[in-house]
C-alpha cells in the first residue's frame, strides 16, 4: 500500500473512532509488526485452516492473514460496522490475491457481531482486533465464550491489549470506567491464568501492545 492509502486508512479509522470510541477501541489501525505477532501461531501451521478474523476494522490484520493463507485454508473475516465492511471490500478485497481466494470460495466478509457466529468447534484460529476493554464486562464474557466455544480442539484465538491500559485508567478514567475496566481485566486474568500459551510484547505499534495467544483446554 502506498502513502497515500496509508493515510486514508488512518484518516478513515481515526473518523469511525471518533463516531463511536467504544466499539471503535483503538484511534489508528494495528501496526504490522502487531499484525505480525498476533499471526504468529497461524504462520506455524502444519495444515490446512479454517481462520475467522473478528473485528476488521479497515483491514491491517486482514491484509497480513490474506498473504498467509495457503491453498487450502479458509478465511472469514468478521465486521460488525457496514462502513469498514465497505472499506474492506474497496481497499483489501480487489486486491488481485484476495480476489482470486474469495472466487473460490475461500474467503468470506461477514457483516455482523462476533456473538452471532454459533459454529462450535469450527475454527482452528481466530484472530481478533475487538477492543475488549471498552466493552462492559458481561458483553467480554459473552463474546470470549463465544469464541472459545467456535474453536476446534486444540484452535488457538489470539487478540492484543495495550500496554499500561490499567495505569492510563486508574488514573485518567471516571470512577465508573474504572469499575468496569477492573471488572474487564479480572475476567481477562482468570481467563489468561486457565488458557494463555504465549505472549509478546510489541512496542512497534500505537499504542504498544500485548499479543497474546489462548488453547482450548
Ligand atoms: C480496534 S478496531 C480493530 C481494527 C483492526 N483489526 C486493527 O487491528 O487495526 C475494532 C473493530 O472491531 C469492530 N467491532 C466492535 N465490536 C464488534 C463485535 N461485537 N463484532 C464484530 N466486530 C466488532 C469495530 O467495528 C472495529 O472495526
Amino acid at each position: 500500500m502506498g502513502v497515500a492509502g496509508i493515510i486514508s486508512q488512518h484518516v478513515e479509522f481515526l473518523r469511525r473512532f471518533l463516531a463511536n470510541p467504544q466499539q471503535v477501541g483503538a484511534v489508528a489501525p494495528s501496526s504490522r509488526r502487531l499484525s505480525k505477532a498476533l499471526t504468529e501461531p497461524l504462520a506455524r501451521r502444519t495444515k490446512p485452516s479454517r481462520i475467522l478474523e473478528v473485528g476488521a476494522g479497515t483491514g491491517a490484520i486482514t491484509r497480513h492473514l490474506i498473504d498467509l493463507l495457503g491453498p487450502d485454508d479458509h478465511l472469514d473475516i468478521c465486521e460488525l460496522q457496514p462502513d469498514f465492511c465497505a472499506a474492506l471490500e474497496r481497499d483489501v478485497l480487489s486486491l488481485p490475491t484476495a480476489r482470486l481466494v474469495r472466487s473460490q470460495g475461500r474467503i468470506q466478509l461477514l457483516t455482523c457481531r462476533v456473538e452471532q457466529i454459533d459454529r462450535p468447534g469450527y475454527y482452528d484460529f481466530i484472530v481478533s482486533g475487538l477492543p475488549l476493554n471498552s466493552f462492559d464486562p458481561e458483553t467480554v464474557d459473552t463474546i470470549l465464550d463465544r469464541i472459545m466455544a467456535n474453536l476446534a480442539p486444540g484452535g488457538v484465538f489470539s487478540y492484543f491489549e495495550y500496554v499500561g491500559l490499567g495505569r492510563i485508567t486508574r488514573h485518567l478514567a471516571s470512577s465508573a470506567t474504572r469499575r468496569r475496566t477492573r471488572a474487564v481485566r479480572d475476567l481477562l486474568k482468570q481467563r489468561i491464568q486457565r488458557h494463555q500459551f504465549a505472549r509478546r510484547t510489541v512496542l512497534w505499534n500505537f499504542p504498544p501492545a500485548y499479543a497474546r495467544h489462548w488453547k482450548t483446554s
